[in-house]
């Protein structure tokens, strides 16, 4: 297996490992394709660290890496990662992740985040996110939204990750009765915890 950066000639194959990888699971939503398509058209896209992994020329996994932000810091949000559903449980999946890691240490982005599985991602590091005192913008349980330190002298970050606009995360406040509500809407499509599709919360305000 080789690990090397997207072309654009891999689109389209990209497009289809993704595709297939999420549609053999029960938490995909479909648009975790077109969400990898959009983000590579904004200014969170990292080219260096959109991956392919390929098995004798053929394109069996991808990973994408984007720009987050923690206040002002910048880090970065791994998603989506699909693996061909034939090519599962062979260590492709990990051999992407740690790959990335190594080229984001190189590029020296401190943290990565991921929304995800608490039995998958652990295995490559990471721990929940509020141990580093990295929140998520909108409710997860606290073992499924998940941090890992790239770099010892990584900076202390504190505060509620912002992901990319394409995510389409947006929190907006409302007058609504005279009253201040305060409503997040949240639209995830990229993870394990794809379950998660449309989160909407309305709190009363102050
Ligand atoms: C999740 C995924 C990327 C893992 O890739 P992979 O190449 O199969 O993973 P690896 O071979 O590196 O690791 C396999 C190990 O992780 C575990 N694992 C794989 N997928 C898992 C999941 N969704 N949840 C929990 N554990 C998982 C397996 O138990 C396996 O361990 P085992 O063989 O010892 O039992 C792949 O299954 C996939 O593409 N799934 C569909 C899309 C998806 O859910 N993507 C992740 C969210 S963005």
């Amino acid at each position: 297996m080789s690990i090397r950066k997207e072309e654009a000639k891999d689109y389209e194959i990209i497009y289809s490992v993704i595709k297939k990888a999420f549609d053999s699971t029960k938490h995909a939503d479909g648009n975790e394709r077109d969400l990898v398509n959009a983000l590579r058209n904004g200014d969170a896209y990292i080219p260096e660290l959109s991956l392919v992994a390929e098995v004798d020329g053929v394109i069996v996994g991808h990973i994408m890496f984007t720009k987050a932000k923690v206040e002002d810091t910048v880090v970065l949000a791994l998603a989506p990662l699909s693996v061909l559903p034939e090519y599962q449980r062979q260590g492709v999946g990990t051999a992407l992740i740690k790959e990335g890691h190594r080229i984001a240490r190189e590029l020296n982005y401190g943290y990565s985040i991921v929304l995800g599985s608490e039995k998958y991602y652990p295995r490559v590091g990471y721990v929940p996110a509020d141990l580093f005192g990295i929140k998520a913008p909108f409710d997860v349980p606290r073992e499924n939204f998940m941090a890992y330190k790239l770099k010892d002298d990584a900076g202390k970050v504190c505060g509620v990750l912002k992901y990319a606009k394409e995510f389409g995360i947006l929190t907006v406040t409302c007058q609504k009765s005279g009253k201040k509500m305060k409503s997040a809407f949240a639209r995830l499509t990229m993870t394990t915890l794809c379950q998660i599709h449309h989160l909407s919360q309305m709190l009363p305000g102050e």
